[in-house]
Order: structure tokens, then C-alpha cells, then sequence
């Protein structure tokens, strides 16, 4: 068997432009091995090991979580009581308070001059949507403030400055879930206070594991959500035509923005190891080597799509990978539409046009998330 090429996925080069690297290593060589793992770049590749949790295993950290890092059978059981939390009716109910805060996120950005959509929009609407949501109101600044935090810690790769920013997070979260208790039957009628009643194989969640879950719906999703506004909102402001049949009503917002997601997916990668030895692309892995599904690059793969950067949502929607395949598919992904989908149409509703500014210069983000760091916008 052939030696599995060698890349630096961190290297500056790759860092500088990682969609067109990931472009580039897909074409040159769809799976390749780094320190940290082997990546695998084609649809195919990545659509087959997501498919397959028993030869690719989820549980790739030392720390439990849940349930992205359980695997079959345990995984079922959690996802079982964690998906009655998106279901249709639920996200019809929250609607109207999503579209309040959307609507205020909206009015507070100032028009005709540079606002960063990333860090005074993104950051800021997916926190006030987050808390209103779990019912977390009044804890707002204490999250945007851990979120600019951890993304510091991210970038330094300091391993104390990551542990403390964990540590912090597990600590809101937790007073969160004490005062419920204390509260008892007086606790507010929310998602927070539902999880401790939830039951997993007949018995209550561990507080280990309702941290966790907490932790997966928050500390995970404020950053995917903030990133994938700046990469809607960035679509927008370069793409006039799709902003003008938007505005006009004529288009699916929803499958608009998961189209401009496909084109610039700003969820890079999720890991997983092999249990059982495995050939992909004619390579041979040995049980136990560490993965990395390239979620951004099999959302360009033009075996599927053609030219990658063509929009054409209705097209693409069924092999759209953005949110996950398989037993791990995102199950937050209607409360991410539709967080989405209020904050776009605010957006259109409140100004006449949204185009990109000539100063500051945007600036691209870098591993582990994509999309745009800061994207200057002026609003009319
Ligand atoms: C634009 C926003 C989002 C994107 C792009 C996204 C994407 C993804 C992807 C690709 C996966 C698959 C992970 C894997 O296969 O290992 C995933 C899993 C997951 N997502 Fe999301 N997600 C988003 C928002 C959310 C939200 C808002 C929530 C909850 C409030 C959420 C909760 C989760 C959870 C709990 C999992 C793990 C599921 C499991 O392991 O069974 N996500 N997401």
C-alpha cells in the first residue's frame, strides 16, 4: 500500500486561504496526513466514514461528551431525548422572540459608515438568540465576554489558557443549573430546567452530562452561529443579484443560506479515530488513527457540485454536507436556521442595501474555525 502524503494544515501558506487550500489538496491529494491526523478532502470520502461510527469512532477525547462523543449504542439514547428539544412546533414558538431580538440586534448597528458583522453583530445577535433561547437572560455579557475570551485562548494554543477558558464556561453554565435546582418547582419554564428532568435509559441525567449537553448547545454553536452570519452576510454584500431577489421575496431564505454556507462552510473539520483497519482512497489506516472529516472542503468537491463556487441552492441542497451526516447530523440545525433566518431578515428589512467596505479590510479567521475573523460592512 502507497504512503498516505504528508501536508501542514497549519502552515502560514495553508492559514493565509484554507478554502482554496483545502481546493487545492483535494485535487492534488484527497487524503493526507499531518501530526494531528489523517484529513480526508473528497464528499466521498467524508459522506462514507460519517456513515460508518463503528469503523469511525466519535470518541476522540479523553473528556466525555455529549452526545458528539458517544458512540453507538449509547449515542442513540441521547439523541433520542436531546432532538424533542428542535422539533417543528418548538421552533414555531420561539419564533416571534428570536425576531424580537433579531430585530433589536438589527437597530443597534449603525448605518452608512464600517460595522464589523463578525464581532458587533454575529458575536452579540448569537448570544442575546442563545440566552433567550435556554433562558439564560441577564447572562449575556458574562458569554460574549467568555466567547472573546476563548477565542483568544483558541489562538494562543496555550494549554493552561485553554483549561482555565473550559473551566470558566463549565462554571456558567453550572450556576445555571444550581439555581434551577435550588429553585424547584418555582424553576423558569425553559430548556435549561426541562434537561434535569430529562431521563436517558430510564434515569435522570448526571450533572456531568447535562453540563455537557449544555455545553455543546452554547460554548459550541455561538461560534458557529456568529461565523456563519459573517459568511451570509458577506455572500450578501458581494453577491448583489441574490441580495436584490432576496429583498424581493422571490427566493427561500433558509436554502439561501445553507447554499452560501456550502460555498464557504465555516465548520472546518470534525475528528474521529478508526476502530477497525480501513482502506479510503486506495490507503490503508490502522486501527486507532485519528481523522479529520474536512466538512468546508467536501462541501466544494466539484465531483458532486461542479464549480464549487456556483449558487445554486436548489441544486446542491440534498448533498449539502454543512451540517453533518449520519448519527452525528447537527441536531441544533433548526434553531440555527432559524436564528439565521430572523437575523437575514431583519437585516433586508431594516436597510436598502448591504455592501462590503473599503476600509477596514476584512480580515479571513483561521483554524480551527473559517469564514471571516472581522468583515466590514455598510449598512443603508
Ligand atoms: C450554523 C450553525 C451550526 C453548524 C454549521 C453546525 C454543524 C454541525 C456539524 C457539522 C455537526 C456534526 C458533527 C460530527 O459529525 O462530528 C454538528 C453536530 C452537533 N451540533 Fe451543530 N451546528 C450548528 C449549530 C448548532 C446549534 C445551534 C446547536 C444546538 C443548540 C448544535 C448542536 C449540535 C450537537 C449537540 C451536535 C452533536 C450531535 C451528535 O453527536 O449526535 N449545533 N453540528
Amino acid at each position: 500500500m502507497p504512503e498516505i502524503p504528508f501536508w501542514e494544515p497549519l502552515s502560514e501558506e495553508a492559514l493565509e486561504d484554507q478554502r482554496h487550500t483545502y481546493d487545492r489538496m483535494r485535487a492534488a491529494c484527497p487524503v493526507a496526513r499531518s501530526p494531528r491526523g489523517v484529513t480526508f478532502f473528497r464528499h466521498a470520502d467524508v459522506l462514507a466514514a460519517a456513515r460508518d461510527p463503528s469503523t469511525f469512532s466519535s470518541e476522540v477525547s479523553a473528556h466525555r461528551q455529549v452526545p458528539n462523543g458517544l458512540d453507538p449504542p449509547e449515542h442513540a439514547a441521547f439523541r433520542a431525548a436531546i432532538d424533542p428539544f428542535f422539533t417543528p412546533d418548538r421552533m414555531r414558538a420561539l419564533e416571534p422572540r428570536l425576531r424580537l431580538t433579531a430585530r433589536a440586534a438589527v437597530s443597534a448597528l449603525p448605518r452608512d459608515s464600517a460595522v464589523d458583522v463578525v464581532a458587533d453583530f454575529g458575536y452579540r445577535f448569537a448570544v442575546a438568540a442563545q440566552s433567550e433561547w435556554l433562558g439564560w437572560q441577564g447572562a449575556e455579557a458574562e458569554l460574549l465576554a467568555w466567547m472573546h475570551e476563548n477565542h483568544a485562548a483558541t489562538r494562543s494554543t496555550e494549554r493552561s489558557r485553554l483549561a482555565a477558558t473550559a473551566a470558566a464556561f463549565d462554571g456558567i453554565v453550572s450556576t445555571q443549573v444550581e439555581r434551577r435546582r435550588r429553585l424547584g418547582s418555582a424553576a423558569p419554564d425553559d430548556p435549561t430546567t426541562e434537561l434535569l428532568s430529562v431521563c436517558v435509559n430510564g434515569e435522570t441525567l448526571s450533572d456531568g452530562d447535562i453540563v455537557s449537553i449544555l455545553r455543546n448547545w452554547t460554548a459550541g454553536d455561538l461560534g458557529s452561529i456568529a461565523a456563519s452570519l459573517g459568511v451570509v452576510i458577506g455572500f450578501l454584500a458581494t453577491h448583489p443579484e441574490v441580495q436584490a431577489s432576496l429583498r424581493a421575496g422571490a427566493s427561500d431564505v433558509a436554502r439561501a443560506i445553507d447554499e452560501m454556507l456550502r460555498i464557504d462552510d465555516p465548520f472546518l473539520v470534525n475528528r474521529r479515530v478508526t476502530r477497525a483497519p480501513v482502506e479510503i482512497a486506495g490507503f490503508r489506516l490502522e486501527p486507532g488513527t485519528r481523522v479529520y472529516l474536512n466538512w468546508t472542503s467536501a462541501n466544494r468537491d466539484e465531483a458532486v457540485f461542479g464549480d464549487p463556487d456556483a449558487y445554486r441552492p436548489d441544486e446542491h441542497a440534498s448533498k449539502n454536507l454543512v451540517y453533518g451526516e449520519g448519527i452525528h447530523v447537527c441536531p441544533g440545525r433548526p434553531l440555527a436556521t432559524l436564528e439565521m433566518v430572523v437575523a437575514v431578515e431583519e437585516l433586508l428589512r431594516q436597510t436598502t442595501s448591504i455592501a462590503l467596505a473599503a476600509e477596514p479590510r476584512s480580515e479571513r479567521e483561521t483554524y480551527p474555525v473559517g469564514g471571516w475573523r472581522h468583515l466590514f460592512v455598510v449598512l443603508t
